[in-house]
């Protein structure tokens, strides 16, 4: 860390650029001297027709695609933004976890502007990126319980303040949106699957095939997901040649394993959460997955059982973006936290820095 301090009653302009996955993203988001945000500019360029064709990211051609735009889409979300680069309080980069390539790519073209501009660089870990958003979106105030589902994760953690996170479950093979891709493939559904699977779904009938509910009933708050998908694939190849009614039910049964697996899991988390922090005002859910309908239902029995406000951010600040990479550094730049210039790009980054790998672990995808 670097120790150039900056104090929190002053108005800070931040970059925040985004380039850990599929996703190239620059935003310029406005943080009060009272903690709230603003978005001045958020610009999202998906990389997903590049991908399409091979059924899922290609991490080569992603870092390949992140080159060719960055620099257009920085430029872009400043001139939107209505600001001069002289104004930035700082400029911030996604450090990881992700794909290296493309956190490279993005890490060093902001550490370029932060020489050249002689403007404070934050290396933020995309995670917290994530569980920070809801302070931007609706000024949430710490702690809260956070449910973190995308293509990568699959956790919950107590969101105690800015750099301090418990972490309550995490998925001890595939993260949840990583299991309705592979889903998705097995049905030879379009990329990216997490959509498809629940359009089908939505037609089908959940009850046809009784898909096992992983860890159901298990005292710590961990999920699992790879049984469900190999129960799903035996079903395929059994049923194989299959109709359009059999890929519906498929998809529906599949996604109500999911939902009560997720609920049995986030109740036992926010059973941790309180135990720790007492009860959990708001519960927060993230990430790509979290735009699933039917997901969203459930976590909402969840958190009404728990006497607990479920919060949301709109689903362009669920997915990857660069807003919630410039709200992650303006939290930090406000209480004097900022890196050097040797900051490293990281393809794993735990965000509880404490936290023990649990037992079984065997993600392949997820930056743990
Ligand atoms: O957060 P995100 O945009 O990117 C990262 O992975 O970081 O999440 C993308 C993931 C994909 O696996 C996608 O299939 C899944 O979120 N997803 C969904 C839905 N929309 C996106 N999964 C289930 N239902 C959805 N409606
Ligand atoms: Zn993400």
């Amino acid at each position: 860390m670097q120790g150039r301090t900056l104090t929190s009653d002053k108005p800070l302009l931040v970059l925040g650029i985004e380039t850990t996955c599929d996703e190239t993203a620059a935003a310029v988001i406005e943080r009060q001297g009272d903690g709230t945000g603003r978005i001045l500019s958020n610009i999202v360029r998906s990389q997903t027709e590049e991908h399409a064709r091979f059924g899922g990211v290609v991490p080569e051609i992603a870092a390949r695609a992140h080159v060719d735009v960055l620099d257009h889409l920085v430029d872009t979300a400043m001139k939107e933004a209505g600001i001069d680069y002289a104004q930035l309080s700082g400029v911030a980069a996604a450090a990881g976890p992700g794909l290296i390539g493309g956190v490279i790519v993005g890490l060093t073209t902001a550490k370029a502007i932060a020489m050249v501009r002689n403007t404070p660089l934050v290396a933020v870990n995309h995670l917290e990126a994530h569980a920070l958003t809801p302070r931007l979106t609706c000024a949430l105030a710490f702690p809260y319980c956070l449910f973190l589902a995308s293509g990568g994760h699959t956790q919950i953690v107590a969101v105690v303040g800015v750099g301090n996170y418990v972490r309550l479950g995490t998925t001890l093979d595939d993260a949840m949106g990583e299991a309705f891709d592979k889903v998705a493939k097995m049905l030879q559904l379009a990329y990216p699957g997490g959509p498809q699977v629940e359009r089908m779904a939505a037609g089908g009938d959940p009850t046809r095939f009784a898909f096992p509910r992983p860890m159901l009933g298990r005292a710590d708050a961990n999920f699992s997901l790879s049984g469900l998908k190999t129960a799903v694939r035996n079903e395929i190849s059994r049923l194989t040649p299959l109709e359009t009614k059999d890929v519906s039910d498929l998809c529906a049964s599949f996604q109500a394993a999911v939902l009560d697996s997720t609920a049995d899991r986030l109740s036992v988390g926010l059973r941790l959460f309180a135990e720790k922090f007492g009860p959990a005002r708001a519960l927060v859910a993230a990430g790509g997955v979290a735009a699933n309908h039917a997901i969203r239902g459930a976590l909402q029995d969840v958190a009404a059982k728990a006497q607990s406000t479920l919060v949301i951010p709109p689903p362009a600040l669920c997915t990857d973006n660069g807003a919630m990479i410039a709200w992650a550094g303006a939290e930090r730049l406000a209480l004097g936290m900022c890196d050097a210039m040797d900051a490293a790009p990281r393809a794993r980054w735990l965000l509880d820095a404490n936290a023990a790998v649990p037992a079984g672990f065997a993600n392949s995808r997820a930056g743990f």
